[in-house]
């Protein structure tokens, strides 16, 4: 009794192991595709990561925002429309704050749990300036 109690013990710590190092490889793999400046081995594509891996307000709209922000989901500001420009009239540091505590159904910091206030802040001056 003892002893299968053991074995399963040992069974789900090495399942949950596996699942540790498939993340973990998951994240260095993330790491590994940022693209440093000066390096040309990347196809071309701008050096972005050149200022301590900061994400681009671009970057970070396309993979972070675009998801809601690119339909109006849920009643999201739409990128590229006049919804950024009726938000605009509430000034950067009251959509700051509402971005990143969230407000009604805009999550906090937009899902984006690992953004920096600045990448945040980038992306919503991406999204301003988006406005017609
Ligand atoms: C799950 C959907 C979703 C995602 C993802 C999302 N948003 Fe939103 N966002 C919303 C919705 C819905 C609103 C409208 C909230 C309201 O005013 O009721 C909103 C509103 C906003 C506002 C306006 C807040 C205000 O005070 O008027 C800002 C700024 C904002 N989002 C920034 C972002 C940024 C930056 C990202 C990406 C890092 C992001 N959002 C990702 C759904 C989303």
């Amino acid at each position: 009794m003892l002893c299968a109690l053991g074995l399963g013990f040992m069974l789900a710590t090495s399942v949950q192991a596996a699942t540790e190092e498939e993340k973990i490889i998951e994240r260095i793999k993330a790491v590994g595709s940022v693209c440093v400046e000066g390096d040309d081995t990347c196809g071309g594509a701008p050096a972005v990561a050149a200022s301590g891996g900061a994400r681009s307000a671009e970057d970070v709209y396309n993979t972070k925002c675009a998801a809601c922000h690119g339909t109006g989901v849920a009643g999201a500001p739409k990128f590229g429309t006049a919804d950024w420009a009726d938000r605009a009239g509430k000034g950067m540091e009251t959509l700051m704050a509402n971005a990143i505590n969230g407000i009604n159904a805009m999550p906090p910091r937009g899902t984006c749990a690992d953004c920096s206030d600045d990448e945040i802040q980038g992306s919503i001056q991406y999204m301003l300036d988006s406005a017609k």
